[in-house]
């Protein structure tokens, strides 16, 4: 991993739009590059690397607390000494995506670049097939990020990003979203966790009784993770817990690899991250 690579990068406001997040989202940030930083350094020039970006965002981000402006996942990757091959950034939000290729444009003219501006759930198949080929005989790795506010993320996606060599970093807003609403996901016509645990019998199972009511997410977790084992990814499943200034847990990160280096790097970053806040 390269010692200097600093995730944490602070911009001057460009006037395009932002998006707010709290400063806890610095210890998201610091994951996610770390692991780009590692995962470009020990693969480049073997494998042929891309990094995909589902819930991309605008680019830019203002922390509520300090007023400050940092960049997001997507530009992170961008900056880390070794680049990826091929970026993919996707948003549903024509908005975010426009702010999203400016700043790309402007920071990092040179990157092979695809944008969509789809739903994250229904897209998947046509990324693939639109993203280039590459002419050389090396294999291609993936990483993929995937970091929705919700658990509105439909487990099909994981099914075919399971086909290709792709290690996911997923965000699981179990606390922000599932526990919050459970008793609505409790009702039998609510679907959004059987398409988030690819487990459309949840409700029963869970009712069955071997998690109490409290473990809701714990079970949602485990759910989720048995459905990636049956798709050839590795358990245990890493997961990285992201707490709010008091100290609760709002979301989880949570890395899947089929291989065991994927989690070797991921170790090494967990265990390089510290929830030291860069203020300035
Ligand atoms: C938490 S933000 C992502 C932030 C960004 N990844 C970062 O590094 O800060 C979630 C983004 O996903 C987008 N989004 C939400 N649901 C989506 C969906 N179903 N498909 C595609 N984009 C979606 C939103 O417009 C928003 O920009």
């Amino acid at each position: 991993m390269g010692k200097k690579f600093n995730p944490i990068q602070f911009e001057e406001n460009d006037g395009l739009p932002l998006m707010d997040v709290g400063i806890w989202a610095q210890k998201k940030y610091k994951l996610v590059g770390k692991y780009c930083d590692i995962f470009t350094s020990s693969m480049k020039g073997k494998w042929n690397l891309i990094y995909m970006d589902l819930f991309c965002g605008p680019g830019f981000v203002k922390i509520r607390d300090t007023g400050q402006i940092m960049r997001n996942a997507g530009l992170i990757s961008m900056s880390v000494p070794k680049a990826f091959d091929h970026y993919i950034l996707n948003d549903y939000s024509p908005r975010n995506m426009e702010a999203m290729e400016a700043r790309v444009q402007r920071l990092h003219p040179s990157v092979s670049v695809q944008y969509s501006c789809k739903d994250a759930n229904t897209c998947i198949e046509e990324i693939l097939t639109s993203r280039p080929r590459f002419s050389n005989n090396r294999g291609t790795l993936t990483f993929c990020f995937l970091d929705p506010f919700s658990l509105n993320l439909d487990f099909e996606t994981m099914k075919v990003l399971a086909r290709e060599k792709v290690d996911i970093l997923v965000l699981h807003a179990l606390k922000m979203d599932g526990q919050r609403n459970r008793e609505i996901y409790m009702q039998e016509n609510h679907e959004r966790l059987a398409r988030f645990t690819g487990n459309p019998n949840w409700r029963e199972k869970f009712l069955a009784g071997n998690y109490p009511m409290h473990r809701f997410c714990k079970f949602l977790a485990d759910e989720f993770d048995v459905n990636m084992k049956k798709l050839g990814y590795l358990t245990e499943a890493m997961k990285e817990p992201i707490s709010i200034s008091t100290g609760h847990i709002i979301y989880y990160l949570a890395f899947y690899s089929k291989h065991p280096l994927g989690t070797q790097f991921f170790g090494k970053v967990q265990r390089g991250s510290n929830d030291q806040l860069q203020m300035f």
